[in-house]
């Protein structure tokens, strides 16, 4: 099983998105970029579709998705069954989303995050593990969410 991590963003987050591809690739860690791989204006739940994939088939463990605020990002990838996808704007929401969560996809804003806190949040996202415990009942409702 692979430990890649899969990075995605639109055009609002290309310059945030290339630092942290470097700091995972820093940390050994082999990352798969998914792209927006130019200037133009894309739309984010194109990117958010692709890193779900690639978790999806195995090609990355986990993932980091990135638009201007995350907002919109966030909304996308949630959007599937298998994905817990976390928006954080800070390092404890980045550890509790480890922890109590179990989240697999970190979600960051390019226009609203500087790049020393994201660095800060993805070594979060990729150091702490989840607590498991009175959590796991919650995130296995959350595979399973009821009809309304
Ligand atoms: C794109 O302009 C912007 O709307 C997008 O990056 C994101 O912030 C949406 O939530």
């Amino acid at each position: 099983m692979t430990d890649a991590i899969a990075l995605a963003s639109d055009h609002g987050a290309i310059d945030l998105r290339a630092q942290l591809r470097e700091h995972v690739t820093a940390r050994g860690l082999e990352a798969v970029d998914l792209g927006t791989h130019g200037p133009d204006s894309v739309d984010y739940p194109d990117f958010a579709a692709a890193l779900a994939k690639s978790i999806q088939e195995g090609r990355a463990a986990r993932g980091i998705l990135l638009c201007g605020t995350g907002i919109g990002a966030s909304i996308a990838i949630n959007r599937y069954p298998f994905i817990r996808a976390a928006l954080v704007h800070d390092v404890t929401g980045a550890r509790l989303c480890r922890e109590h969560n179990d989240a697999n996809v970190l979600v960051l804003g390019g226009r609203t995050t500087g790049p020393e806190v994201a660095r800060q949040c993805v070594d979060a996202f990729l150091d702490v593990g989840f607590e498991g415990g009175r959590h796991v009942r919650r995130v296995e409702k959350l595979g399973a969410m009821p009809a309304v």
